[in-house]
């Protein structure tokens, strides 16, 4: 079986997960982190060499305060508590997304997890936080710009290769395949720009029950997938 060297995931349906059970929408979250643990495993396991996970947009910014506040809380722990799944697994943890917004403290910590961790390349995790497809795009444009402006480079010699390397996955392969869990037919502001040509796949299962077994589907149908690029 093709393995896709980068798969990106949207991780939903955390909410309705335990809206189902009657547990309030943290429990749901809190078991979508058991989730990212497995799966991060299995990438590790058969071989993907990136794996993209989208945790919160630039747009969840407007949900409760509670609710915020309990998403980062979840993923200091993460990152305070898998210490031994980085390192012995040889992970890259790499987060993605407007770092400014994100609070001090978290935001320490995560960046000294980069550090400690930039030399791995087993896998890298990148972590979609304070993420939008659109504003990272309007970034790299404006980092571009200025590059022009100061006549680091000629309006000519702008081209994709160059354009990608503006972007937050600068260096990493675009995704062959991407995921999105509880059924929702949308892209919402994810990877606008490095998912031109990637394989789309959408299960029912919300994502605290998305598993190994789960993973191989959608990379079964990946390898189903006739793909052209715009050719033939
Ligand atoms: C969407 O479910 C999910 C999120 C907004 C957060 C995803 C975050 C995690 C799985 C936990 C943190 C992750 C890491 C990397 C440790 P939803 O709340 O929109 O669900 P609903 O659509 O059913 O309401």
């Amino acid at each position: 079986m093709n393995i896709p060297k980068h798969i990106a995931i949207i991780m939903d349906g955390n909410g309705r997960w335990a809206k189902a059970r009657g547990l309030p929408r943290v429990m749901g979250h809190a078991q979508g982190v058991e989730a990212v643990k497995k799966i991060v495993k299995s990438c590790v396991k058969i071989g993907v060499k990136h794996l993209t996970l989208y945790a919160f947009s630039n747009e969840n910014w407007s949900r409760p305060d509670h609710e915020v506040k309990a998403l980062f809380k979840l993923l200091e722990d993460f990152i305070d508590k898998e210490f031994k799944l980085f390192h012995e697994n040889k992970i890259k943890f790499n987060i993605i997304g407007e770092r400014q917004r994100i609070q001090k403290d978290v935001l320490v910590k995560m960046e000294n997890t980069e550090k400690d961790t930039q030399d791995y390349n087993n896998l890298t995790l990148n972590i979609a936080l304070s993420y939008g497809a659109r504003q990272e795009i309007l970034n790299a444009a404006k980092i571009l710009a200025e590059d022009v402006l100061n006549a680091k480079i000629g309006l000519s010699e702008i081209d994709e290769k160059i354009f990608s390397s503006k972007l937050y996955t600068k260096g990493q392969p675009d995704p062959e395949l991407l995921i999105r869990t509880s059924g929702e037919m949308r892209v919402s502001n994810f990877l606008l720009w490095q998912i031109s040509y990637t394989e789309f796949y959408v299960t029912e299962t919300l994502w605290p029950d998305f598993d190994d077994k789960e993973l191989n589907k959608a990379i079964e149908e990946y390898n189903k997938r006739d793909r052209r690029f715009g050719g033939r």
